[in-house]
């Protein structure tokens, strides 16, 4: 956020009430010191949301949607934060120069945005030539009207390099045109796709950024070829039909998600419209970022195959592990979502859509495949399998519902099977989740601890003193990192407080995400210096007795015996110091 002045947008912030920009997108009450409303963010019934006044936050106990006036309208409108400010700078009449920021976060790949995009036009003008006459046909044969042909940017590639030709006479230069990938530099240039139907495939953002060919012919060739990763495509980065999902998935805050491209496609010209596809892939972190910004329910529905069947299930776990409890809905009579609705229509296509499991359920049937459950060996395996998935269920009341009709179905002992799953509920207290750092996933448990503590600091600056003095340091590096960022925010602006703090992280997505979930768990406490101390002591008192266990490791390891002395004064003085701590 280098290029727009941090005070700039304090002074945005400051100058609007989020009570008074919130109640314009949804409707509040007010209840004693906060505001209540419906959650956006969710499918809401009972107010969830509530908004606070005094700390210009918001906050939904029951989606974990959480921030500061910016945040909130810039996943209302499913816009950029900068974007957001802007519109909130116009909303309170301040004159901010929106435009000429927005040039310089522009993509540094426009350049080959254009040429993608040209690209793209000249395939959908190839459709509607001569050359393009059973191109189309099969098209229409598929069940894609002109209208859907036009909006979905179908195209044709043809023969004779015609696109080099073409992106030459517009004057691109070579070194550009091979960073898209669209053409090919080995030996004498020449077009990648030839002969194949071309559909544009979109970042999240929807720039086109490569392309998959279809081959229309029966050729030998493979049925579909795909733009190579390119400086723009990267398969990782990229969910199918996003850009033009995310604003139906808005309305009706649910996220279909399909194997084919196909498949999005012809649910989407039929009206369906909160559908992405996962272009033959396993979900990424980027990915699963992409979809929980959406902040709707997930449904997967994969194809009628092995592979979709496995899929389901790869896919769902990778959900499930961040935080989103998919539904599944099954395909059957078809292949897949495309050959279902050419067979049988798009209205019984959506009563199927409506016929949904939990994903534990799906678990419990999938895990039966290749087993015979006659079979006591088989039996076994399926019990052991359903039990070791059932440990990473948070949910007591379904671990306790499934355990009994297991029991029941199975004719298995109830009390020996729950016996076996609940002595791992050890911390309760802390939320998991989790963040991609240096390419590494970390799986971070947050504490109700040091969430206060970190929440106090970026909420007053004595807080931050108290905390240098008293304890001076957090256990983990990702906490450590949060609280450098608010000492150096501190320092550089003699003051903090929660909302402004957030808007700063705006460019650090990953720290912000940590604390909004610290926001949307713990944003409603009222932080006081009395309770502060405690947190800060308690939060000492763990330190203490992690170090404790280490010195007690280090004394049974330990052979000399001068040493093992000094280890053992040492454990003294920590034991001590665990006391002092406690009485304090
Ligand atoms: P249609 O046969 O045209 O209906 O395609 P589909 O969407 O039903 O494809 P399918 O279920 O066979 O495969 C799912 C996805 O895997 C496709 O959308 C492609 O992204 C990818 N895929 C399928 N076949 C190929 C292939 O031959 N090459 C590559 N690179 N990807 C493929
Ligand atoms: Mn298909």
């Amino acid at each position: 956020m280098a290029y727009i002045e941090e005070n700039k947008i304090n002074e945005i912030r400051n100058s609007v009430n989020i009570v008074d920009i919130i109640k314009e997108y949804v409707p509040l009450t007010s209840k004693g010191k906060n505001f209540f409303g419906v959650c956006p963010f969710h499918e809401d019934h009972a107010p969830s949301m509530s908004v606070s006044s005094d700390k210009q936050i918001y906050r939904c106990f029951s989606c974990g949607a959480a921030g500061n006036v910016f945040t909130f309208v810039k996943d209302y409108e499913n816009v950029s934060f900068l974007e957001a400010v802007s519109i909130v700078a116009k909303k309170a009449g301040i004159s901010f120069d929106f435009t000429n920021n927005e040039k310089k976060t522009e993509s540094k790949y426009s350049d080959l945005f254009k040429i993608t995009s040209d690209s793209s036009k000249f395939f959908q003008n190839n459709l509607y030539t001569k050359d393009g006459e059973r191109a189309l046909d099969y098209l229409k044969r598929r069940g894609f009207n002109d209208e859907a042909i036009k909006e979905l940017g179908f195209g044709l590639s043809t023969f004779n390099n015609s696109l080099l030709t073409f992106l030459e006479k517009k004057g691109y230069t070579a070194s550009d045109i091979d960073k898209t990938s669209l053409i090919s530099l080995d030996g004498k240039p020449h077009d990648v796709f030839v002969n194949r139907i071309m559909i544009p495939i979109h970042d999240l953002d929807g720039n086109i950024v490569g392309f998959t060919g279809r081959d229309f012919n029966n050729s030998d060739g493979p049925k579909y070829i795909n733009s190579k990763e390119s400086v723009i495509f990267k398969k990782g980065m990229i969910l199918f039909n996003y850009h033009r999902a995310k604003d139906y998935v808005r309305n009706n805050h649910e996220l279909i998600i399909v194997e084919g491209n196909m498949d999005a496609l012809k649910m989407y010209s039929s009206g369906i419209k909160n559908v992405i596809a996962l272009m033959g892939t396993a979900l990424t972190t980027d990915h699963v970022n992409a979809i929980k910004k959406m902040r709707s329910k997930v449904i997967l529905m994969m194809d009628n195959d092995d592979a979709g069947k496995l899929g389901m299930y790869q896919n769902g776990n990778i959900l499930k592990k961040n935080g989103i409890d998919p539904e599944i809905v099954l395909i059957t009579n078809a292949k897949d979502p495309d050959e279902y609705i050419t067979n049988f229509g798009v209205d019984k296509f959506n009563n199927i859509l409506k016929s949904r499991e939990s994903f534990l359920n799906y678990k419990l049937e999938y895990f039966k495949n290749g087993l015979n459950l006659d079979d006591v060996s088989d039996l076994s395996k399926y019990i052991k399998l359903v039990l070791s998935d059932l440990k990473n269920e948070n949910d007591k009341v379904l671990i306790e519902v499934t355990t009994k009709k297991l029991a029941k179905d199975y004719g298995l002992d109830y009390n020996n099977l729950i016996s076996d799953l609940i002595p791992d509920t050890g911390e309760t207290k802390s939320g998991a989740i989790k963040i991609e750092k240096e390419n590494k996933e970390v799986n971070l448990r947050i504490d109700e601890a040091v969430a206060n503590i970190i929440l106090g600091m970026a909420s007053n600056g004595k807080y931050i003193k108290l905390f240098i003095k008293q304890l001076g340091f957090l256990p983990e590096k990702w906490q450590r990192n949060i609280v450098n960022e608010i000492r150096y925010y501190y320092e550089q602006n003699k003051t903090i407080n929660l909302a402004d703090f957030i808007s700063y992280l705006s460019d650090k997505i990953d720290m912000q995400n940590i604390v909004l979930e610290m926001v949307s768990k713990y944003g409603d406490l009222e932080i006081t210096d009395e309770l502060f101390n405690e947190y800060i002591h308690a939060e000492k008192k763990i330190l203490l007795n992690k170090e404790i266990k280490e010195v007690k490791e280090l004394i049974k390891k330990e052979k000399d015996i001068n040493k093992k002395l000094e280890l053992g004064e040492k454990l003294t003085k920590l034991k001590k110091d665990v006391e002092k701590n406690g009485s304090n």
